[in-house]
């Protein structure tokens, strides 16, 4: 089932809740069809595919207690058992931003806990994982004032709450393979939320390997809403999104088919593509860094030497991200020991590899 922006409005509360916790950990995701283009409100400009991942991921704990409808927000937020006024702010405008879905916000005080399983310096984005952790919460607050909403309609909208606090967000709520963006191939597809595929994807890509290569920890030098305003009058733009929307249907078929050639062409493209679309905005970036060029230039010759099927996809970043199949796991970790270990950061990296999605906590 499909649904529109309105079927997300029609909030009643049926019990009465004075106090309770709401607990969800939320995996983080990696994009092989990337996102990157948006326009009000937080919709993308062409259709994207990732894969959620299983090790990162962010933990979420509201306490909820009952005040008096107030006028704004009432709420503290602790990032790893601190209290963090500075990030107040993202979740401020994420509350506006939500408001009209959730109305009962503003009738409780919630109280924020929230960590990351994944070093909080690795360059690894967590909006994803935290904006699905914390509206999956949202939702779990909304089901106890309203026990009768289906499940369907507690996953669509968590997914579709999390799209407005961070895009790639939506993605992160449920397992596998996720697509969002509407597009003709993917039925129920939306540019609300993310959708599970609707079809069978070959066994090979259900236990699919990431190990995250740590190139550069650093702050992320384009802030991601500066990065989607790149590609606003930017000069391929229109070409890009329709090369995305083509990925989308060759990717899908590569998935149903089991067809990795196909798979490792579209990813790479992908990654090189959001890099060139950078590298060819104004003001105009380079993220990658001279150890990002060497890692896919070892892996390459490894690929071509081996004929296993390794890939690798970027973020909007230095890291790496080295996909394969599962039986290829030892080979390709002696390899990434032996020869791509010392291109990262103090020789750190995530071993982490396809997910089910987020799990109440
Ligand atoms: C390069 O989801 O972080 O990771 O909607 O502004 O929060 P906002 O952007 P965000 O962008 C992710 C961009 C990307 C590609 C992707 O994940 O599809």
């Amino acid at each position: 089932m499909t649904f529109e922006n309105r079927d997300f409005r029609t909030f009643e509360a049926l019990s009465e809740v004075k106090e309770g916790v709401a607990s969800w950990k939320a995996p983080s995701n990696i994009a092989l069809v990337k996102y990157w283009g948006k326009s009000n409100p937080q919709l993308p400009k062409n259709p994207s595919i990732s894969f959620t991942l299983d090790n990162c991921r962010t933990e979420t704990k509201v306490i909820f207690k009952k005040v008096d409808k107030t006028t704004d927000f009432q709420f503290s937020i602790f990032f790893e058992g601190k209290e963090k006024p500075s990030f107040r702010p993202k979740i401020q405008t994420f509350f506006e931003r939500i408001e009209v879905y959730v109305p009962f916000l503003k009738e409780y005080y919630l109280e924020i806990h929230s960590s990351n399983t994944f070093p909080h310096s690795s360059g690894i984005a967590s909006s994803a994982s935290g904006m699905s952790a914390l509206s999956l919460c949202i939702m779990s607050i909304e089901k106890q004032l309203n026990p009768t909403i289906s499940e369907e309609y507690f996953t669509k909208k968590a997914s579709f709450l999390a799209r407005l606090g961070s895009g790639s967000a939506c993605r992160s709520v449920e397992g596998g393979l996720i697509a969002w963006g509407e597009h003709p191939f993917i039925k129920g597809s939306s540019d609300l939320y993310g959708v599970s595929l609707p079809f069978e994807v070959n066994e090979i890509f259900h236990d699919y390997q990431d190990t995250i290569l740590l190139i550069d920890k650093g702050e992320k030098q384009v802030s991601s809403t500066v990065g989607h305003q790149l590609m606003q009058g930017h000069p391929f733009a229109e070409q890009r999104f329709k090369q995305a929307n083509q990925h989308i249907e060759e990717l899908s078929k590569a998935l149903i088919n089991g067809d990795l050639d196909t798979f490792i062409r579209i990813v790479e493209t992908e990654a090189l593509t959001l890099h060139s679309m950078m590298m060819t905005s104004y003001p105009y970036f380079i993220l990658m860094k001279p150890n990002t060029l060497e890692v896919i230039h070892q892996l390459w010759d490894f690929r071509k030497q081996t004929e296993i099927p390794v890939c690798f996809t970027l973020d909007a970043g230095a890291n790496v991200h080295i996909l394969y199949p599962k039986n290829y796991k030892e080979k390709v970790l002696t390899f990434i020991k032996n020869n791509l270990i010392k291109y990262c950061q103090n020789e750190h990296y995530i071993l982490d590899n396809v997910g089910q999605g987020s799990v109440f906590a």
